[in-house]
């Protein structure tokens, strides 16, 4: 399966892609935990995107997809993947129709911007491995440790209030047009998020089991 997941910030997608990841045993792809690891490693392009990530906006469009050329190429995506934040604007879309990748789905989480905002701020993130947490929604076992790796759970720098906002709205002026892009090509599903994980994974999995 090749599968892309849109949505707003924090909608969840990250959330579901590791589910189904583990579920159909193909990678998730996650340009923004690429360009995390990227800015922690201190590498040219990570350097690069930092200004763009701090204020909410998007990192140019030829870095993103000099990123995805190369992790797609690697032999763990032949079988299938998850594109999680890929693609984000509409000549990412087409960058991705040129080099010739048949996505089968494009499965946009919808949640309202009031609910992403509430789910923003309770958003704790592992600064060691990158699991994501909620101080509500998903707890960790410890307060404050991930529960994978030990690490300690920090805010993500992008989750201050203001900068949310920012996400928000270039997504619904960047990203939300890629509804109508694959609408066109017969390969929207639209899920609506659920206050509840499982109650969200249900659903996404009903709209995959129907592709
Ligand atoms: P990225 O990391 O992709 O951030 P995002 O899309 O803004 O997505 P998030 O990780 O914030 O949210 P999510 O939808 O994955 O939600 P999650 O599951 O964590 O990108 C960051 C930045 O990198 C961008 O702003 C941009 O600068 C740059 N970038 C990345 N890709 C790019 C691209 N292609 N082009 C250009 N720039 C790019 O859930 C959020 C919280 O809610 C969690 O705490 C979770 O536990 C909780 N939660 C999840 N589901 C539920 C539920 N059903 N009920 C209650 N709580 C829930």
């Amino acid at each position: 399966m090749k599968l892309i997941l849109l949505g707003a910030p924090g909608a969840g997608k990250g959330t579901q892609a590791e589910i189904i990841s583990e579920k159909f045993s193909i990678p998730t792809i996650s340009t923004g935990n690429i360009i995390r690891a990227a800015l922690k490693e201190g590498t040219e392009m990570g350097l690069k995107a930092k200004a763009y990530i701090d204020k909410g906006e998007l990192v140019p469009d030829e870095v993103v997809i000099g990123i995805i050329k190369e992790r797609l190429s690697e032999s763990d995506c032949q079988g299938g993947f998850i594109l999680d934040g890929f693609p984000r604007t509409i000549p990412q879309a087409k960058a991705l129709d040129t080099m010739g990748i048949a996505i089968d789905a494009a499965l946009s989480i919808e949640v309202m911007d009031s609910e992403i905002v509430k789910r923003m701020s309770g958003r704790r993130v592992c600064e060691k491995c990158g699991a994501s947490y909620h101080t509500e929604y998903k707890k960790p076992a410890v307060e404050g440790v991930c529960n994978t790796c030990g690490g300690k759970l920090v805010i993500r720098k992008d989750d201050e209030p203001e900068t949310v906002l920012n996400r928000l709205n270039v997504y619904h002026e960047q990203t939300e047009p890629l509804k109508d892009y694959y609408k066109a090509q017969e390969k929207l599903l639209i899920v609506e998020g659920q206050d509840d994980v499982a109650d969200t994974t249900a659903l996404v999995l009903k709209a995959l089991s129907e592709i």
